[in-house]
């Protein structure tokens, strides 16, 4: 999703803005652009594409300056060209903006009516043109600045700069996320802190509705009442957020690949004695735990996938009812919460728009709002009730794997956590599940050992146009997700069904070209599913089956089975997600996609 990058000095700035756009290339973009005040005017380059594009073309155009701007534009409002590129510029004012300026049309009409010439399609253009207007009218530069933001619809951030006052950079912050970094004698805005790590790692995190003024010394920064606010600055670990490809060919894989560690982590300092620390999330947890009589889940995408996982747990394990939902339903529609609900929302980036949205609209009516997350300076842990962080550590590639699991295990820490405060799970069983958690990084580590396997048949996934992947039970959500990241990195359609409906419609589908992918551990269910699963081959269905040897499923033509390690059926779920993540980052390298930043989509989907 769009990302963007300021910042003011006294060196030339352009590196800096560049090298910032590059470590948001993780996010999804189309194009980039930037803007630097050079000897009293506005220089702008911008290029569809990659930002090496546009570092190529700043490179040669010479373009420099001590004060600019720079973006990744994820196209909304028209297509990727370079005159849809950001920034946009009205005389001698360049804007950058993250979010979606929904009242654009009725402004532009008013604008073109003033005299103003639109070269763009996007919703973005009308800002620049609105704070030039309302210049005229009078005022310093902030105060035309508020006077535009006032008039805008919608959920941004913006970075502005203007030509004729070259010792600020303005920025606002209204439903998009926005961090200052601070340098010594220069500073930078950001949407997101990765970006500034080369040059500093003290941040100051923003709150809705603030205005800042950053100049070389001095940031200023007034809250949504226009009160001029100390918001803290923090100091991070820059050596804890550093993130390379290291020795791996992609992104997606090496995060694969950590996911032993990064459960470790999740579990560190939060279970002891075979039980959960319930303090793990936050203070009023214990009361708020027992007093739940319903647990509402809301997220997107993956992050949805786990809730809908834990809703198995919730229910059959700390004996309380759950309902999950994606956020981008939930936050349209009237909703009746049952009394005592404690809203869970999960989300791998704490900046999700629906997420964010979907949390504020019911916030009020719940016991109380928790959220699990990987990002702790995010938005959604600053505006929940409590905040559980995953330290899956960052997550670069689109497709969320990493992120994925570390939620798994910290929604069952809050489904055993529950549980007991209900008094409805005993001490043995949560001992015994705290256990399960804990041998989860051998038995991942057993499961990464099959990547070759799983890489060998990947081949045969390569030419499908359609597939479809099978689950039962709480493995239904773990097909769910085996779906999404294959079509989201290898472009191949993917549906997941539980395995009982299949006879309602889908199996109209199978023949010999659809592979059919099911995840089949030994639970109470296996035999129902096999019995699925013959109904799959009855049709010439070819069949690819993860299964443990307890689930006892033979492999003969058609039928290929990828031996699982044997794994409590608790958390099996957790463990079944890793082959499915390997086939289908095999499927995308086969077919050649671009596996860390998959067409059309963003790392963090800021926008709704
Ligand atoms: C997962 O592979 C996706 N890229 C996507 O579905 C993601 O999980 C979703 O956008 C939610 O993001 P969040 O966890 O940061 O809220």
């Amino acid at each position: 999703m769009c990302g963007i990058v300021g910042a003011i000095g006294e060196r030339n700035i352009t590196d800096v803005l560049i090298e910032g756009l590059r470590r948001l290339e993780y996010r999804g973009y189309d194009s980039a652009g930037l803007a630097v005040v050079h000897g009293g005017a506005i220089e702008r380059e911008r290029q569809p594409g990659k930002v090496q594009a546009l570092a190529d073309a700043t490179h040669a155009s010479g373009v420099s300056g001590q004060i600019g701007i720079a973006h990744t534009r994820w196209a909304t409002h028209g297509a990727p060209t370079q005159d849809n590129a950001h920034p946009h510029q009205s005389g001698d004012i360049a804007v950058v903006h993250n979010g979606i300026i929904e009242n654009y049309e009725a402004l532009r009409e008013q604008l073109q009516a003033e005299g103003y010439v639109f070269t763009s399609q996007t919703d973005t253009e009308v800002v620049p043109h609105l704070i030039q207007s309302e210049l005229k009218k009078g005022g310093d530069f902030m105060a035309a600045v508020r006077r535009a933001v006032a008039q805008l619809h919608g959920a941004f951030a913006l970075g502005i700069v203007r030509a004729t006052e070259p010792q600020r950079l303005l920025a606002v912050r209204q439903g998009s996320p926005l961090v200052v970094g601070l340098g010594i004698g220069e500073n930078f805005i950001s949407s997101d802190q990765l970006a500034l790590l080369p040059v500093t790692n003290r941040f100051i995190y923003l709150e809705e509705g603030d205005f800042i003024e950053l100049k070389r010394d001095q940031v200023t920064i007034w809250d949504a009442s226009g009160a001029v606010i100390a918001r803290p600055s923090v100091e991070l670990d820059a050596t804890v957020h550093a993130s390379s490809k290291g020795t791996y060919k992609h992104y997606m894989l090496k995060e694969i690949y950590e996911q032993p560690a990064a459960i470790q982590r999740t579990l560190a300092g939060r279970v002891s004695n075979g039980q959960v620390a319930i303090d793990a999330f936050g203070p009023q947890a214990a009361e708020l735990l027992s007093k739940a009589k319903h647990v509402q889940i809301l997220a997107c995408g993956t992050s949805y996938h786990a809730g809908y996982v834990a809703k198995y747990w919730f229910e059959a394990i700390a004996g309380v009812s759950c309902h999950v939902e994606v956020a981008s339903e939930f936050r349209y529609r009237t909703t009746v919460l049952p009394a005592d609900t404690l809203l869970v929302t999960i989300s791998q980036s704490g900046e999700t728009a629906d997420t964010l949205a979907a949390l504020r609209e019911v916030k009020s009516r719940a016991l109380g709002s928790l959220c699990i997350c990987n990002v702790p300076t995010s938005t959604l842990v600053r505006e929940s009730d409590l905040a559980f962080i995953t330290h899956a550590g960052p997550e670069i590639g689109v497709a969320s794997t990493k992120a994925f699991t570390t939620q798994l295990v910290a929604l069952m820490l809050l489904v055993l956590a529950t549980g007991r405060r209900q008094g409805n799970l005993t001490a043995e069983r949560e001992r015994d599940i705290v256990a399960q958690l804990a041998g989860l990084p051998t038995l991942c580590d057993e499961v990464l050992a099959m990547d070759q396997a799983i890489e060998r048949i990947a081949a045969e996934f390569g030419d499908k146009h359609h597939t479809l992947f099978l689950g039962r039970g709480a493995q239904y959500p773990v097909a769910m997700e085996g779906a999404l990241k294959l079509k989201e990195i290898s472009y191949i359609h993917a549906e997941a069904y539980p395995a009982g409906e299949l006879k309602h419609g889908p199996l109209a589908l199978v023949d010999q070209d659809m592979p059919v992918v099911a995840v089949a551990p030994k639970n109470d269910l296996i035999d129902k599913l096999k019995s699925n699963l013959q109904e799959v081959r009855a049709r010439a269905g070819v069949l690819y089956v993860f299964a443990d040897h307890a689930a006892d499923v033979r492999a003969e033509p058609g039928i290929k089975v990828f031996s699982m390690p044997s794994v409590a059926d608790e958390v099996a779920p957790i463990l079944y997600t890793i082959p499915l993540q390997l086939l289908s980052y095999h499927v995308a390298v086969i077919k050649g996609t671009d596996v860390d930043q998959p067409r059309n989509l963003a790392k963090s989907v800021t926008v709704e």
